[in-house]
């Protein structure tokens, strides 16, 4: 038996609350802790550039709680690499971000921006944090992620997950089963997010390889509900079963 798969809660939402009304609640690292009381095995939250959700004092101070591995998601932009070098998280994953987006809307185009993120992916590495580039299920962004370096990739699950038609989503299965295979045989590590919940985990478990899932909305949506905690513990139930 292989190790169990792990959940990382992303907790932006968490903050989301916080910042549309400016207020000092809900506390993100009580967030964090039962995350962790309902099983997570990580902590991911997105500084984005625009500071939404997710503040810099959020990192710092998840990062001093230090009761689980945090994965910070962000852009390849010079002020965003300056802060995680200082803060020094024990993941990045690698972006792509565009102001305007409601959330993440695809993978990063590697290819296109090989140079920067090469240097980006080094300098991380240098610090000894961990790098994971998020991609669309396609075989040129995994090989060139391998190549220049990586030595993890998320892949986007966002085609599949919202997928309206039963066929449609197969097809997008489909693609991450061969993308995660293509992953592992170059020897990358294999993680998977973007707008998976209860329902459609369960064909995210068929897709080979995998290592850690990356689940923010789906959670919080529950969590108002049953709880944090216990929205954090049916998860994990669904995905170590
Ligand atoms: N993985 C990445 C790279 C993301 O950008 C996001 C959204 O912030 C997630 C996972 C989590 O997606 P969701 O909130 O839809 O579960």
């Amino acid at each position: 038996m292989g190790e169990k798969m792990r959940l990382q809660v992303n907790i932006d939402h968490v903050a989301t609350l916080r910042e549309v009304r400016k207020t000092p609640y809900p506390d993100i690292l009580a967030a964090a802790e039962e995350c962790r009381l309902g099983g997570a095995r990580g902590i991911t939250v997105h500084l984005r550039e625009d500071r939404r959700h997710i503040q810099e004092a959020d990192v710092v101070a998840l990062k001093k709680w230090g009761r689980l591995p945090l994965n910070l998601e962000m852009a390849d932009s010079p002020e965003i690499v300056e802060i995680a070098l200082q803060v020094a998280p024990d993941e990045v994953c690698i972006v792509p971000e565009r102001r305007q987006e409601l959330t993440t809307e695809g993978g990063l185009d590697v290819d296109s921006h090989r140079k920067s993120l090469t240097r980006t992916i080094s300098r991380l590495h240098h610090h000894s944090i961990r790098v994971s580039l998020f991609v669309d299920p396609d075989e040129v962004q995994i090989r060139t992620a391998a190549e220049i370096g990586a030595r993890c990739i998320e892949l986007h699950t966002g085609n599949y997950c919202d997928a309206e038609r039963p066929e449609i989503a197969q097809l997008e299965l489909d693609k991450l089963k061969r993308a995660a295979q293509l992953a592992h045989e170059r020897g990358l590590q294999v993680n998977a997010g973007h707008g998976i919940n209860y329902a459609n985990v369960r064909g995210i478990l068929e897709i080979p390889h995998l290592h850690t899932l990356n689940i923010g909305h789906g959670i919080i949506c529950r969590a108002v509900f049953v709880g944090l905690r216990e929205a954090v513990r049916q998860m994990c139930c669904l995905i170590e079963a």
